[in-house]
């Protein structure tokens, strides 16, 4: 059985205090017991907080982004081992916010996809198509080249270390969601290409979340769908109420 994951990407919101208090209230609130893995990404100077607060509660904790080198002369960066010294095990790569804001290609992210695995870091690998793309009929073109360059060199006993994240440009943070028969129509490719570039077995077992102005009151809808693992939420994981009913949405 594929795991079913629901995962917060916090983006650069919540100061120390927001994010104890974030915190708190998810883990007064949420269910005991959940089919779902219960993520949150908070920026990097709260990780440790994060990682203290939610010890032993089941929640993990991701970082949102990774240096590719080992260590050195890039300043600002946070590399693998900071990470892991920290006890952070699982790491959002390729978000489209890094990929058109920061630069980061395809290439750049296969080499941090690369050193994430060196590291034994889970990573949720993000991707997906502009509206402009969608418009052309060209998404499944620039999502299959965004998974070609930037993960499926990987060797095939890594896949157990991925979770994919198809989130259209288009949809992020604009309260435009994909209907959940796009989002089923790009997932259902998405395994299928797996299965011809790695395997069957690998393709069935890897989760695939959407993202993308995922609410409440649609998560059930698309989580519903049969390629749906899940979801990365950006906007409505700031609310714990938000992103709980958002979990319940995966029940
Ligand atoms: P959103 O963001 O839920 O605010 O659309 C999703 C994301 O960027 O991961």
């Amino acid at each position: 059985m594929r795991k079913k994951i629901v995962a917060g990407n916090w983006k650069m919101n919540n100061d120390i205090n927001q994010t104890i208090a974030l915190l708190d209230e998810l883990i007064a609130k949420k269910p005991e017991t959940t089919s779902a893995k219960l993520v949150v990404a908070p920026s990097f100077i709260n990780l440790t907080t994060a990682v203290a607060k939610t010890n032993g509660t089941g929640i993990i904790v991701a970082a949102q982004n990774m240096h590719q080198a080992e260590s050195g002369a890039f300043t600002g960066e946070v590399s693998a081992d900071m990470l892991k010294s920290a006890h952070v095990n699982t790491v959002i790569l390729g978000h489209s916010e890094r990929r058109a804001y920061f630069g980061e290609t395809n290439e750049i992210l296969a080499k941090k996809v690369d050193t994430a695995l060196a590291h034994g870091f889970t990573i949720i690998f993000c991707f997906g198509e502009e509206l402009a793309d969608r418009q052309s009929e060209n998404h499944f073109a620039v999502v299959e080249s965004q998974l070609r360059e930037g993960i499926f060199h990987i060797a095939q006993e890594n896949w157990a270390n991925v979770v994919l994240a198809y989130e259209p440009v288009w949809a992020i943070g604009t309260g435009l969601t994909a209907s959940p028969e796009q989002a089923q129509e790009m997932h259902a490719f998405i395994r299928n290409l797996i299965a011809t570039a790695v395997s069957p077995a690998v393709a069935e077992a890897t989760s695939i979340l959407y993202g993308g102005s995922v609410k409440p009151d649609n998560a059930a809808e698309i989580f519903g769908k049969p390629d749906v693992d899940g979801g990365l939420i950006g906007g409505a994981s700031l609310k714990a109420d938000d992103f709980l009913g958002i979990l319940k949405g995966i029940e």
